[in-house]
């Protein structure tokens, strides 16, 4: 059938939380996620990368299946989803499953009561996902609970508390039992507990939680069931302006659709086209979409084997074996064992739920999961052309052009047959990825052996690996010739020998990890060994030799727990008045908003009329010059309005903050990839990304091209000033001590991955030069002042509005305030309104983030662990513009000391400039990374001493009222009370013997254990830095509007803000709002960093709120029994302003970095941090069991929020040090661009045991309600996590003999901790050359 044979395009009807849509138009190129968003306007389903890999769109699907009557509910990333795909479906948004209009879902209810939200922006996902959950499973089990969310991110929260909203809906017990003598592990009074203090633990309280109740759920509309009852299956086709879409019911049409259309891919789940088509800008004039040919979704069981059709989902394929499992003796079933092994951490639900396994098949990724184990599994393909049927081992089509076996483009894939397992026969899947769930294997294999009857002699054998090259590979030299050997240690050497002469891995195009592939693929053999030598003795105990006992462990796999978590805080003072909520866990105010989807973000605001969409063109070398730009093209491209370069900036394209600028646009040349150097607006965000593809931009390459540090270092390119700081005598310390150590340490750089990307809605506003600007950041005033630099208008024209941030972090100030202005300058040009809303690919591209660190050091020491002198060098990557980079590396000198004492010390702080984008402040701001240098040589003298790393800890603690290196006063009393209670909490002693023990009952896993403790000063400074105002009208009807100069960015300033307002009004919180924070109401507001949010503005809301209790004490005097709205009306009446402005001054601080002494911070909190980690010694695998934090902040306005950023930050920092991989080419481009490369934790990274106690009796004189300010410190003691990996490792190597010290970069991923577990395997890799010099990626 031809195109054009086909019947004229359709009519799409499918309906969205109960309502039909119609739409006439259907485009095969829409997803629905911008079908919701733009089109129906129902904005709750966000944007968080577009390629289905961080849960932020999820919506629900339901189906009708007429010949079964059965309706199906599933989750799915609406972001790949082509609105084409939903004929005759019901789609389910979080509007759908309730509204603060209508009712609040118990979902919805639970996740905000519970904390589950902080910048709220991932929170319509997550209800989406658990709310699908709770239609197929209303009581669902804790392993239904974490596989639901494992697609889910989350950058905000740690996802500690929403896991507990989750396991409200469980009917199981939330306790372990784990305990010998049947005690729950929650039940940990005896050891968490000090019985002199008051505490609490609930956060939350489930009494008054609503029921859920599945009758009260949206019905699967019943004229969606009449139609598929009733109207005859037929052939669909959607025209769009450059696709056609056409969706066949019979076989026979879809052959011949095929025949006509080779090249058209079959599109099922999308999960493959779709990324493809957005983010390789590959475009298919026609697709096929086969889903609804029954042929394809056959599911076949016959005496030996399965049957299933190419179209099936994964999530059904799981379903079928699962069953097929349980039914069929286990001998037949290893395949599909082995199968299902890899559907449990393939992708997440969404995607699973969608893929189709003929898709995963034909697509022949490498990353394939399915594709070895299917292929050593000798599983078949049913292949159907025009008058041809064939069947071929589904190994063939990975033939290396040889064979003629492959598919044929005209050839379809109906069905995929998954033979029983034999007698004798063994079969094992394994994989390898840098995060345990949803994420592309690294490496990944399939192995089966059949042995001769009886024996082990080997009769046929199949290896297959993924991950290492373009395709699955087949190692089929090696298994020939192991053929007849017998299953032994000789046969063991001999497949790893040949195996590794097989697989050659080219060094270059497939460079990425070659030596830590290549150690997979030999140490996935040898676990396929040990497997199979396990089974053979289980078998035939008598005739086989069992493996040794310390090997067995390594045979399981680490699977992802429901965490157990406690937190602990000091209950309020009993005279506190009850309706007085500072103190309690008060629930975040936009809680129930983020989770219904009401919260509105910039991208949510409707549009206004005309409105431009900006798409921004960035450079593609790392220094250039910019010889020309060709915008023709572009300009032609359909809906293009104007293309906007560095001449149409009317004033400022060049901020000077330092005596280096931070640019625009990019005018003659560019500095680094991802520099913007024009911007295109169109009528569409889709006509403004094809445009800018379109404009071609012609460079001469300059030199040098820097992007290192160490290349920074050998051309000297500083950021000016650089900064030392001394105490003592260094040079002559050295003399005097037993030992030296010296070292470096290279800290990789982090991004930020707000969930919410960058975001600007400029809107001229027609006179008076005057705009607003809505925008996504947590520096309002620095838009106002670039805006109205940029535009040569003075700042009061332009008002900068900010209701919420989807999350910052640090990244959204002065690359916000660059973006800002691209928008304006292209609003002021077209005098229309204009966004600019980063995709994720840009947003990682072009906004830079964490510092990439360099820290050598040399330590004096005695033999009993006293540091006497230190003689550091700090190197970060700036990039190319200056931004924040002297501060951090100021700062960074600043926090150098962490929790210790060191006498004399010599400090060094440089910021190298490169060619890379610029980087800036994040969370932590230096001190994660020169704390990270600390605790690293403190470990370094652990090694040398022979004394534990605690007790270096210990010894070198500040004890007493002391000073820092910069002469700074320090009392850390609390600072030895959180050390003593995490050692007490934690058991860290005992635990540590029992890990001892573990370790030496295991071989190939090891566990390991650190405790560290951390000072963290609060401060920014300088006085200016953190003044703070406040306004605070009460209107005639007693409602109070609040609003200050902090920004809402999940940390929950505006819920503790409310509270102190509540309690120095003493009216209840219903009464108080805060609207947005604004530069029209708060001027010149200082940026919200630096935890100092609560700090400065809660002064500055106090004072506000005192000045009006003044005013209005004469009337409350007059008569003391009335109510609050007695008084206002009466101070109405009597003239009384019911305005008032607060203000906070700033803390006196500064710094005289000429002397090296001063007073930059105000006071310090103090924490400590002790976790429990195992090992994979085989895969560099690991999991994180257990973490104990104690943190002295004070006392805590709101626990529930500051539980939450101590958690939060902490997870973060577990993905700092052990997770998060930035990688550049050595050309300076950056390759992790998506949640597909650049791995954030998920669910299954947080600890299985997670305790957070807020120390008690802790006052801090110096902040509002003696609180201390927390969004930051967390962060750094994930490197608990960093040391306990370290101590694992350490136990390998000491087993093995490395006595040596050793160091570990961070992030300490899977690739490392494998290479430092240093063994047969990897001793292979030395003696086995990559094939290229030129590194794949370079280390910046
Ligand atoms: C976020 C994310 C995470 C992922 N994680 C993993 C992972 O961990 N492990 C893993 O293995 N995979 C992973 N994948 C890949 C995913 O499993 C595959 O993309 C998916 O299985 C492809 O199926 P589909 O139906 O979506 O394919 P589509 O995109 O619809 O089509 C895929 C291709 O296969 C061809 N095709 C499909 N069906 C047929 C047929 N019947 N006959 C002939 N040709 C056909 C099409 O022409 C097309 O070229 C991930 C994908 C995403 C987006
Ligand atoms: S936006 Fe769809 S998964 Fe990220
Ligand atoms: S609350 Fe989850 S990303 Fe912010």
């Amino acid at each position: 059938m031809s195109l054009q044979g086909a019947a004229g395009a359709e009519e799409l009807v499918f309906y969205v939380n109960g309502r039909k849509i119609i739409e006439k138009n259907a485009d095969p190129e829409q997803m629905l996620l911008s079908y919701l968003r733009k089109r129906l306007r129902l904005t709750g389903t966000k944007y968080g990368c577009g390629g289905g890999g961080c849960g932020a769109c999820t919506v629900m699907i339901s189906t009708y299946e007429s010949t079964s009557k059965k309706i199906q509910h599933y989750s799915a990333n609406a972001c790949l989803l082509p609105i084409c795909s939903l004929y005759g479906t019901a789609v389910t948004t979080v509007e759908g499953v309730g509204s603060t209009k209508t009712r609040v879902h118990p979902v919805q209810e639970r996740l905000a009561k519970c904390h589950g939200s902080q910048c709220g922006f991932c929170t319509p996902g997550m209800v989406m996902s658990i709310y699908t959950l709770l239609r197929n499973h209303p009581e669902p089990t804790s392993e239904q609970i974490t596989a639901a969310l494992a697609g889910n991110l989350c950058r905000c929260t740690g996802y500690r508390p929403i896991l507990d909203a989750c396991k409200t809906f469980c009917q199981e017990s939330a306790c372990c039992q784990s305990k010998p003598n049947g005690k729950c592990c929650m039940d940990q009074e005896d050891d968490l507990f000090d019985k002199r203090e008051k505490v609490c633990t609930g956060l939350f309280s489930t009494d008054e939680f609503q029921p859920l109740d599945p009758t009260q759920e949206l019905i699967f509309p019943p004229e969606l069931m009449r139609m598929a009852e009733s109207q005859p299956k037929r052939t669909l086709v959607f025209r769009g302006e450059r696709m056609t879409w056409i969706s066949p019911v019979s076989l026979d049409e879809l052959l011949d659709l095929k025949a006509t259309h080779p090249k058209a891919p079959l599109v099922v789940g999308n999960t493959n086209v779709g990324p493809e088509m957005k983010f390789r800008g590959v475009l298919h004039p026609v697709v096929i979409a086969p889903a609804r040919v029954l042929d394809l979704n056959l599911v076949k069981c016959t005496d030996d084997g399965l049957t299933l059709g190419a179209a099936c989902s994964l999530t059904l394929v799981k379903d079928v074996l699962t069953n097929a499992t349980s039914e069929f003796p286990e001998e037949k079933t290893k395949i599909f064992r082995a199968v299902l092994q890899q559907l449990r951490t393939l992708g997440g639900e969404q995607i699973r739920n969608v893929a189709s396994l003929g898709g995963n098949i034909v697509s022949r990724k490498s990353t394939s999961d399915l594709n070895p184990i299917l292929a050593a599994g000798n599983c078949m393909l049913n292949l159907v052309s025009r008058g041809r049927k064939r069947q071929i081992p589904l190994s063939d089509i990975f033939a290396d052009g040889a064979s003629n076996n492959t598919i044929m483009p005209e050839e379809i894939l109906v069905s995929i047959y998954i033979p029983h397992s034999r007698k004798g026969e063994y079969v094992s899947a394994f994989r390898q990825a840098p995060r345990r769930e949803n994420a592309l294997p690294i490496t990944n294999a399939g192995m089966r052996v059949l042995f001769e009857e009886g024996t082990d002699i080997i009769k046929d054998l199949s290896i297959f690996y993924g991950g290492s090259v373009s395709t699955t590979i087949c190692a089929k030299q090696t298994c020939q010739a192991l053929i007849g050997r017998y299953w032994n240690e000789q046969m063991l050497d001999a497949a790893c020998r040949l195996v590794l002469k097989e697989i050659a891995l080219p060094g270059l195009a497939w460079g990425e990890k070659v030596d830590y592939k290549k150690t997979l693929i030999v140490s996935f053999f040898y676990r396929f060994f040990l497997e199979v030598l396990q089974s053979l003795k289980t078998m035939d105990p008598c005739h086989y030799p069992s493996i040794p006992m310390e090997y067995g462990s390594v045979l399981q796999d680490f699977e992802t727990k429901m965490p157990q978590s406690i937190q602990i805080y000091q209950d309020i003072e009993p005279g506190q008045p009850p309706q007085d909520p500072v103190g309690r866990p008060i629930m975040h105010q936009s809680g129930i908003k983020h989770a219904t989807g009401e919260a509105i973000y910039i991208d949510d605001l409707p549009s206004v009329d005309g409105e431009l969409f900006l798409a921004v063109v960035t450079s593609s070398r790392a220094h250039a010059k910019i010889v020309s730009i060709d915008t023709s093209e572009a300009l032609k491209g359909p809906g293009v309005f104007d293309i906007i370069t560095a001449h149409d900036v009317p004033a400022t394209n060049e901020f000077y903050y330092s005596n280096e600028p931070e640019i625009v646009f990019a005018r003659n040349k560019v500095t680094c990839v991802g520099q913007i150097v024009c911007a295109v607006a169109a009528d569409s965000d889709v006509h403004a990304k094809q445009a800018a593809a379109k404009v071609k931009i012609e460079y001469e390459v300059l030199e040098p091209v820097i992007l290192t540090i160490e290349e920074a270092i050998k051309h000297n390119s500083f950021f000016e000033p650089k900064r030392k700081l001394e105490q003592g005598n260094v040079d002559q310390a050295f003399e005097t001590v037993d030992k030296i150590l010296e070292g470096q340490i290279h800290i990789g750089g982090q991004e930020h991955f707000y969930l919410e990307t960058q975001s600007v809605l400029a809107v001229p506003k027609g006179e008076d030069k005057e705009m607003d600007m809505y925008v996504s950041t947590q520096h309002p005033a620095i838009i106002q002042e670039m805006v109205s630099a940029s535009l040569g208008v003075p700042a009061n024209r332009i008002m900068c509005h900010v209701k919420r941030v989807g999350g910052a972090f640090g990244g959204k100030l002065l690359k916000a305030g660059l973006l800002a202005s691209v928008a304006a300058v292209a609003a002021n040009k077209t005098s229309r309104a204009v966004r600019l809303v980063l995709s994720r690919g840009d947003d990682m591209l072009i906004t830079g983030g964490r510092h990439p660190f360099i820290g050598k050091y040399k330590v004096g020491f005695m033999n009993d662990g006293r540091i006497i002198a230190v003689d550091a060098k700090f190197y970060i990557n700036g990039g190319c513009t200056p931004d924040e980079s002297v501060l951090v590396s100021e700062v960074s000198l600043l926090k150098m000391d962490n929790a210790y004492r060191i006498p004399n010390l010599r400090c060094w702080g440089y910021a190298c400039k490169t060619n890379l984008p610029s980087n800036t402040a994040f969370r932590g701001f230096g001190f994660p990374q020169s704390a990270l240098v600390t605790e690293t040589w403190i470990t370094g003298i652990a090694d040398k001493t022979g004394l534990s790393p605690e007790k270096i800890r210990e010894i070198n603690m500040y004890r007493e009222n002391e000073q820092t290196h910069f002469k700074q006063q320090l009392d850390p009393q609390n600072l030895i009370r959180c050390w003593n209670e995490c050692m007490e909490k934690s058991a860290y002693y005992s635990r540590k013997t029992a890990i001892k023990e573990f370790n030496k009952q295991n071989y190939w896993k090891k566990k390991g254990i650190a405790i560290v403790p951390m000072k963290f000063p609060f401060g920014l400074g300088t006085r200016y830095l953190s003044q703070a105002a406040a306004l605070v009208h009460i209107y005639t009807d007693g409602s109070v509007l609040l609003t200050h100069g902090g920004i809402e960015m999940g940390q929950g300033i505006h819920t503790k803000m409310i509270q102190v307002a509540s309690r120095e009004l003493n009216i209840p919180m219903s009464c108080i709002h805060f609207c947005e924070t604004s530069t029209t109401t708060i001027p010149n507001a200082c940026a919200s960093v630096g935890s100092a949010g609560t700090d400065v503005n809660g002064m500055a809301v106090k004072d506000a709120c005192q000045t009006l209790l003044k005013r209005l004490q004469p009337i409350i005097n007059k008569n003391p029994k009335g109510t609050w709205n007695d008084w206002i009306e009466e101070a109405f009446k009597q003239s009384v302003s019911l305005s008032a402005t607060g203000y906070f001054r700033g803390y006196n601080e500064s710094m005289d970095w000429e002397k090296g002494e001063g007073q930059p911070f105000t006071y310090f909190l103090y924490g400590a941090a002790c976790s429990e980690v195992e090992i994979n010694c085989l895969t560099g695998d690991h999991k994180n069991l257990r973490t104990d934090i104690v943190m002295d902040i004070g006392c805590s306005i709101n626990p529930a929020v500051d539980i939450g950023q101590i958690e939060g930050a902490f997870v973060q920092g577990i993905g700092l040090y052990t997770m998060e991989e930035l990688n550049y080419s050595p050309e300076g481009v950056l390759y992790t661009r998506g949640p597909d490369q650049y791995k954030i934790p998920a669910v299954c990274d947080i600890p299985e045991q997670f305790t957070v106690s807020l120390l008690s009796s802790s006052q801090n004189p110096y902040a509002i309600y003696a609180s201390k300010g927390i969004g930051e410190a967390g962060l750094f003691l994930g490197c608990s996590v960093f040391f306990a990996l370290r101590d694992a490792v350490t136990s390998v190597r000491n087993e093995r003999g490395l006595k040596e010290t050793f160091t570990l970069n961070s992030p300490l991923t899977p690739e490392q901790i494998r290479a430092a577990c240093a063994d047969e395997f990897t001793e292979m890799m030395t003696n086995n050359g990559s094939a290229s010099s030129t590194p794949w990626a370079i280390s910046m």
